[in-house]
């Protein structure tokens, strides 16, 4: 496979800390450029991050040295120096598509972490085992912006990384119609430790800015279908949440109750999870879980602390299965917000579009 050298955009901050972490050692793509506000532009790495660095294990030497650029100012000299960017910014939202639209116009093509772009109709939102088709609307974003190279692709909200996925595999045969979901949302999903948030420590907060929205909203894009060089939201399934922040460092956990138009039996449910994979398994990106979901027997699982980790922090771990008195099914589930659910699943779209030829 070609080697690719890329630019991770927002590099001092939390998800960027684990862009750096998983690419390390990435088979593909090299790490030649960060970048992040004005305020780090032309100091070393290293020093910026000495006394922020927030990953449990420690910073990769070869970043210690290197000179970060400013995102916004250099836009020319990263798009020259690199084949494309990863972004995780923290700015407002229409400068953050500013940004993302100045770089795909210098032709770098951009893959988001971004809430930015979720909602543009020809930029895809891609979960690369569930609709890696929606890549097609590419062709038309280009035309549009009047790039040959040059695209912002985005990956969708953590918070939707657990329930999605288990509820896609059985929308075929039994038609998925309500799903009710209460997520349980870690501290690292706001750029925090509970060094950086005490006030989290033996706490619960009832609330998260946006979270819900994007809960029931984001969802309905990536069951959506490509009509006319645009994505066109799904109807269906319905979603209502509720997100509650708790005190655990990483992993999203949520409970999910379901109704289907055709109830399947439970042993419906086990096989459909057990069988289900997508072109990242089918193409065997470097960065995909063998097996995207796993159910657990035992009634006291998925643990966050537990299972957050399981095949490199990308696979779906899925307990606790039952029938419900008001709903058809309950159960829960649980991603990793930061690697699966931010920068894990931004490397593995990423994968996908250059094994699929998007990223010359
Ligand atoms: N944390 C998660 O689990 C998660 C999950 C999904 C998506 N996201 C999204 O990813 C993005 C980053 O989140 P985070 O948690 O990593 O935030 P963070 O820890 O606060 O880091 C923010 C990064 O953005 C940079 N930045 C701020 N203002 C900038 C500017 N004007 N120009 C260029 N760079 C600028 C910062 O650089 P300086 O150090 O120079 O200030 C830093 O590198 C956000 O949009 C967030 O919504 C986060």
């Amino acid at each position: 496979m070609k080697q690719y050298n890329v630019g991770v955009l927002g590099a001092t901050g939390m998800v960027g800390q684990r862009f750096l972490t998983i690419l390390d050692s990435h088979p593909w793509f090299n790490v030649t450029v960060l970048a992040a506000s004005s305020r780090s532009a032309g100091k070393k790495y290293g020093d910026l991050v000495a006394a922020r660095w927030l990953m449990s294990t420690p910073l990769p030497e070869k970043y210690k040295d290197m000179v970060v650029y400013d995102a916004s100012a250099d836009v020319a000299k990263i798009a020259a120096a690199v084949d494309f960017v990863f972004c995780a910014v923290d700015m407002k939202k229409d400068k953050i598509k500013e940004l993302e639209y100045a770089y795909a116009k210098a032709e770098c093509p951009v893959m988001s972490n971004n809430s930015a772009h979720r909602h543009t109709e020809d930029v895809p939102m891609i979960v690369p085992e569930i609709n890696a088709d929606h890549a097609k609307v590419i062709p038309s974003q280009r035309k549009r912006l009047g790039t040959k190279r040059g695209f912002v692709a985005v990956k969708s909200n953590c918070s939707l990384q657990s329930y999605v996925p288990a509820l896609y595999p059985l929308d075929d045969v039994f038609g998925v119609e309500d799903v009710l979901v209460c997520t349980y949302q870690a501290i690292s999903g706001a750029g925090k430790n509970f060094d950086t948030w005490p006030d989290m420590i033996d706490n619960v907060i009832p609330f998260i800015g946006g979270e819900e929205e994007k809960s029931e909203q984001e969802p309905l894009k990536i069951w959506g279908r490509v009509e006319g060089g645009k994505i066109v939201n799904a109807e269906k399934p319905r979603f209502t949440a509720q997100c509650i922040r708790v005190p655990v460092t990483d992993g999203h956990l949520a409970a999910v109750f379901v109704r289907f138009a055709n109830k399947p039996s439970k042993d419906d449910i086990l096989n459909a999870w057990k069988s289900f994979s997508g072109k990242a398994q089918e193409l065997e990106l470097p960065s995909a879980p063998k097996q995207f979901l796993h159910y657990f027997e035992e009634d006291n699982m998925p643990q966050t602390k537990l299972q957050r980790d399981l095949e490199g922090g990308m696979a779906i771990s899925v307990g606790r299965l039952r029938e419900d008195s008001q709903y058809d099914y309950k159960f829960v589930c649980l991603s990793h917000n930061t690697l699966r659910g931010a920068a894990g699943g931004a490397v593995l779209m990423a994968e996908l579009l250059c094994a699929e030829g998007y990223v010359d």
